[in-house]
This record gives C-alpha cells, structure tokens and sequence, in this order.
C-alpha cells in the first residue's frame, strides 16, 4: 500500500479509537467516507492517473474502502452497545424499593367504611361474607328471581365474559345479592350474614363507576319480621353516621327477590349536606323481606324459614360521611387525596364513633 492510503489508514483508525459516542463517530464516517471525505476524494483522482497505475491503485483504494468501511461499523455497534449498558445503568429501577418513600400510605376510606360498617354488624352477630367476582348468571340473576327475560338485566349493564361455568354464562357480578344465595346453600339457617364487595356495571360518569363497591346483608330465621329489619337497619345507620336521632323513612318499592320491597332513606339536609335535620331525603338503601321463590331455590321452604335482606352501596355511605363529591376521585390513585381523606393505620383504636 502507498505511503499515503497508509496514513489514510492510521489517521482514520486513530480518530475511530477517539471517538467517544454516536456523533464524534459520524463525524469521522463522513470524514473519511462522505462525499467530500479523504478516500472519496482519492477515488475520485482516480480517473486522472496512467492505465497501469489506475489498476492497481484502484484495487488498493476499494480494498482499504472496505476495509473501513467494516472498520467503522465494528465501531458504532461497539458505541451502541456502550449507549446501551449507560442507559440501562442510568434508568435501573430497583422495584424492591417502596414507590413513594416520601408519602406515608393511609387506609383508603372505601377500606375503612367496611371495617366499620363489619364492626357495626358484627356487633349485632353478623359474620362477614366474600362471594365472588366472577359469578355465573344464576347466582346473580336466576336464582334472585330475575329470570332471562326480567327487565332488571338490561338495567344492571352487566359485563359478560366467555365461558361457563356449570353450564352458566359468566359474568362480573352487577351486585352482592349472589351472597344471599351462597350464604343459603352453604349454611345451616340460622343466618346472619354481610358481604361487602366489588361489584361491575358497565357504566361510568360523575356518579357512576364500572366497578364500585356493595354491601349486602341477609338475615335467615324462623319468625323473622319485618320489624326486625327495620330495626336492624335503624341502628346500624345511626351508628354508622353518628346521629343519635336521624330520621329513617321505609318507602314502599319493587326488587325480584324481596316481598315486600322498601327503599330507605335518611334526613339531611340537601342544601348544606348535613345529616340529620333539614328536612330532605336521601335514599340510602334497598332491602326486603327475602321472597318465597328465593328461599325456595335455595332448598328453604319458605314456610319455616323467613328473613330480610338489603344492599347499600358503600361508595355512597363514604362519601356522605366524610363529604367527598366526586366519585371518581376514589380510584385515582392520588396520594394527596388519600392523605386528605385516609386514615392513620396506626391511629388509636377509635374505629365507630357511634357505637
Ligand atoms: N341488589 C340491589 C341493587 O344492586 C340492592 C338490594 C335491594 C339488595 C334490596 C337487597 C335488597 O338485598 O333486599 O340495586
């Protein structure tokens, strides 16, 4: 090779080994292979040398072209590789740490309402209840007396899923009313039960979440009445909201599985939002006495067992107790909500206020 392809060579291998990242190596690409590069410029005074040199200094220029040109890809993928471990290096996230060291967590309030509201019933003797999410439409629809045809199934929007399971359609559960039915086949009556919950609409607003929360409650004896559930249901309301004399109005109302059917609602104050006096009403809860069909699918003969049942929505009681209007602001996920409106975790044991 000639003296100056050579030092062509050296200069260019030199100023690879220099250069550092993406750009200075660019830099020395179009340095020497660019259109006004030092072995372009060579190959184009190709055309003025003799015949003879022509050849062989030709062969020479295109087998050290190669020969760089090879260089040079060797370097940036060296350069990649080294770009590479630098960010990886850089954004390494150790997941084993907690996400928000800085922001103490706290109980969320839909927790604390259904602690509270466990221990207001548990006072009573209710044990609490799970069910489950994923349901099939018996226990959610069939057996409740909501046949196919019921108009309450196109209310509920319900999220279908694919499958069966024994040879059901699947489904999120629309409500925790499926309880009622688990709680009656798999226990002996007497039954006190709650079951707090997630439940699925297919719905979503200012006002309304495509899962949110129920909670259900059933009551399964001989001689039960309904003044037993309006005075089950009286207690557990002012203790839950901590006013000794809230009002309580029974109105009459539909629901498949209960008869007769009631919806319940309590004096506030719609103007200020208090609870209490003011003169207004707010519906609060469904409930009823359970109907005979629904005993009766469930193996009870309804001529010795009776019960009541009604369902809240706790989303609902929450926000009327600690005043949050925007029911969306539940599943944001946002610590500074959840530092306004949580709970202490290691608080003092002050959990109900009114009992
Ligand atoms: N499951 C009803 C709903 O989602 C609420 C309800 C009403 C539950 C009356 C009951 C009841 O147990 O007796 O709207």
């Amino acid at each position: 090779m000639s003296d100056d392809l050579e030092r062509l060579r050296a200069d260019a291998v030199v100023s690879l080994s220099q250069a550092a990242d993406l750009r200075a190596w660019d830099a020395v690409r179009v340095g020497v292979l660019g259109k006004s590069g030092s072995l372009t410029a060579l190959l184009k005074e190709l055309g003025k040398a003799a015949p003879d040199e022509r050849r062989a200094r030709g062969a020479a220029l295109n087998a050290l072209r190669d020969e760089l040109t090879q260089l040079i890809e060797a370097r940036r993928m060296v350069l990649d590789e080294q770009a590479l471990q630098a960010r990886l290096a850089a954004e390494k996230l150790d997941v084993s740490l907690p996400a928000r060291p800085r922001e103490p967590g706290a109980i969320h309030p839909i927790s604390r309402t259904i602690e509270e509201m466990s221990a207001i019933f548990g006072a009573m003797g209710f044990t609490v209840g799970e069910g489950r999410d994923i349901e099939n439409d018996w226990f959610n629809f069939g057996a409740l007396n909501i046949p196919g045809h019921h108009p309450a199934r196109a209310d509920h929007d319900t999220f279908y899923l694919p499958g069966t399971r024994d040879g059901r359609p699947l489904l999120l559960r629309t409500q925790t009313s499926d309880v009622q039915i688990i709680s009656m086949l798999e226990q002996e009556p007497p039954i006190r039960v709650i079951a707090p919950g997630r439940t699925y609409r297919a719905d979503h607003d200012a006002t309304h979440s495509p899962m949110f929360h129920q909670c259900e409650g059933l009551v399964i004896d001989r001689g039960i009445t309904l003044g037993h559930l309006k005075g089950c249901l009286i207690d557990f309301l002012r203790a839950f909201f901590g006013v000794e004399q809230l009002p309580v109005r029974f109105r009459s109302s539909y629901f498949p599985f209960t008869e007769p059917s009631m919806e319940i609602d309590i004096g506030w104050n719609r103007k200020t939002g208090e609870l209490g006096g003011g003169g207004d009403w707010l519906e609060v809860l469904g409930a009823g006495m359970v109907h005979a069909k629904v005993l009766a699918n469930c193996g009870l003969d309804p001529r010795e067992w009776q019960g009541f049942a009604f369902g809240l929505g706790i989303e609902r009681f929450t926000m009327l107790k600690h005043g949050i209007s925007d029911l969306r602001t539940f599943y944001d996920g946002d610590p500074r909500w959840a530092q306004h409106y949580g709970f202490n975790p290691l608080a003092p044991a002050n959990l109900i206020e009114g009992i």
